[in-house]
């Protein structure tokens, strides 16, 4: 069946509306040109982002009244600790109150400036955390995730080669540890297969540098293991995910994606030692290690969460819906990143607005156009996010990817909303070449790696 039924039916909902175009000009204005900018009553379909936006189950929202609201000790973070043994392997926990805490906490205690960290491809956040403390990373994935129009079962894999000419050429010393992003959101929502995380578990072990996984996405990565990995599809979905974190060291986790919470993040360590290397600034940064700036609901909430991530019946169901949208787009060729991601479709706007050139942000162009069409928000994650300037010689260097990604919130929408999401962007298609202008940066605060998210932009 090319359309899969939602696994759910819906118990409570939330009405939602489409502005029209008068509205939605206004708000375009009223936010500088810039869809961080808008409000959510001026969006008829959200994709911004699929970072908790997701909905709650029955079980979850029960789980809530279960919520322990006790400084320290906390019964809900003994029930978490106990689903993340469980459903990931490790003995040590330290909730945070999102990913890019969970980053803060973690870079700060084992990164030093000057250091670099190898990468499949961290994201925008992510990027800005080392940046902040003073490292860099280095992006090892393979060729192929560069080319969006090429097929690839596992485009976020790491190049084993890339990653040893960065731990030769940068040093054992100045590499703290090496990270790898399942699924890979910034090239594409691409999985990494386990026997390219066990290979990469090889080269951390012949160079004793630990190994993390920025794991926001993980159950979607095993999922695609299952269904593209000969070796494993004999495994449950739950398996797999176990296997994967076997290979590592400790995880940071935006538990706001998989995990199916509305807020909250993980660490995860395999040892004390490393526990007790990152907990102190937990306490300085978020709080009591048993809470970790979550309420003690926030923590039940996770905890089942964790549990239905690996629910296959859910994930089948989710991977197929954002492939249907896929399948639409394909259709109408509009060029975008193949094969479809877990949580996102990646629309090449270098292809599909070929005549504005890069520094004129084709991507942040084609996100307006596509909210004025049909009031849909995505965003753009290409030079307005991820250009950066060559510090010696002061020259932009632009990202080889010019992406727009359209975001599927987990059971939020349902299949006829992707029909709707797929006839604006087919619109905005076919009127592509009477797109004839660029934005411009009229106002952004100075923050490396962050000015994207509150720029104004205008016009040219
Ligand atoms: N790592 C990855 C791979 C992410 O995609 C994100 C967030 C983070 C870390 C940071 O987590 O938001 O909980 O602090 N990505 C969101 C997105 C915001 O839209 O893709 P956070």
């Amino acid at each position: 069946r090319r359309i899969q039924p939602e696994p759910f039916r819906i118990k409570m909902v939330e009405p939602v509306s489409i502005p029209d175009k008068a509205q939605r000009e206004e708000a375009l204005k009223r936010g500088h040109f810039n869809l961080f900018g808008l409000r959510s009553e001026d969006v008829y379909i959200d994709l911004l982002t699929d970072s908790g936006t997701g909905a709650m189950s029955k079980q979850q929202w029960a789980a809530l009244m279960r919520g322990d609201e006790a400084y320290a000790g906390a019964t809900s973070f003994y029930a978490l600790k106990e689903a993340v043994k469980d459903i990931l392997g490790f003995d040590y926990v330290i909730p945070c109150h999102q990913g890019r805490a969970a980053e803060n906490v973690t870079f700060g205690a084992l990164v030093k400036p000057g250091d670099r960290i190898p990468f499949n491809m961290p994201f925008d956040t992510t990027r800005a955390h080392i940046f902040n403390v003073g490292a860099e990373p280095v992006d090892c994935v393979i060729d192929e995730a560069y080319d969006p129009a090429k097929y690839h079962p596992f485009k976020g894999n790491v190049d084993i080669a890339k990653l040893e000419k960065a731990i030769q050429t940068y040093g054992v010393e100045r590499i703290p540890l090496i990270m790898v992003t399942i699924t890979n959101n910034s090239g594409g929502g691409q999985p990494v297969s386990l026997a390219n995380l066990r290979e990469v578990r090889k080269v951390a072990d012949k160079y004793g540098i630990p190994l993390f996984l920025d794991a926001a996405r993980m159950a979607e990565n095993a999922y695609f293991i299952k269904t593209r990995e000969e070796a494993c599809k004999d495994m449950s979905v739950a398996e797999i995910l176990k296997a994967c974190m076997d290979c590592a060291d400790a995880i940071t986790v935006s538990a706001k994606k998989d995990p199916l919470v509305n807020i909250g993040g993980l660490v995860c360590t395999r040892t004390e030692d490393l526990y007790y290397k990152i907990l102190p600034r937990v306490i300085l940064f978020e709080g009591f290690a048993t809470y970790g700036g979550l309420a003690g609901r926030d923590l039940e909430c996770l905890a089942q969460g964790l549990r239905e991530m690996v629910q296959e019946d859910y994930l089948s169901h989710r991977i197929a819906q954002v492939a249907y949208l896929g399948d639409l787009l394909d259709e109408a060729g509009v060029p975008f990143v193949k094969p479809t991601g877990g949580h996102a479709i990646f629309i090449d706007a270098a292809a599909f607005l070929p005549h504005i050139p890069q520094k004129y942000y084709p991507a942040d162009v084609l996100g307006v156009e596509v909210y004025r069409e049909g009031a849909v928000r995505g965003i753009g994650l290409g030079a307005l996010a991820f250009a950066t300037e060559d510090e010696a010689t002061g020259e932009i260097v632009y990202p080889k990817l010019e992406l727009f990604r359209l975001a599927i919130n987990r059971r939020t929408y349902t299949n006829s909303h992707m029909e709707y999401v797929a006839e604006t962007i087919i619109n905005v298609y076919k009127r592509r070449d009477s797109i004839r202008y660029g934005l411009k940066v009229d106002f952004a605060p100075a923050a490396k790696g962050l000015h994207h998210f509150l720029a104004h932009l205008s016009p040219v």
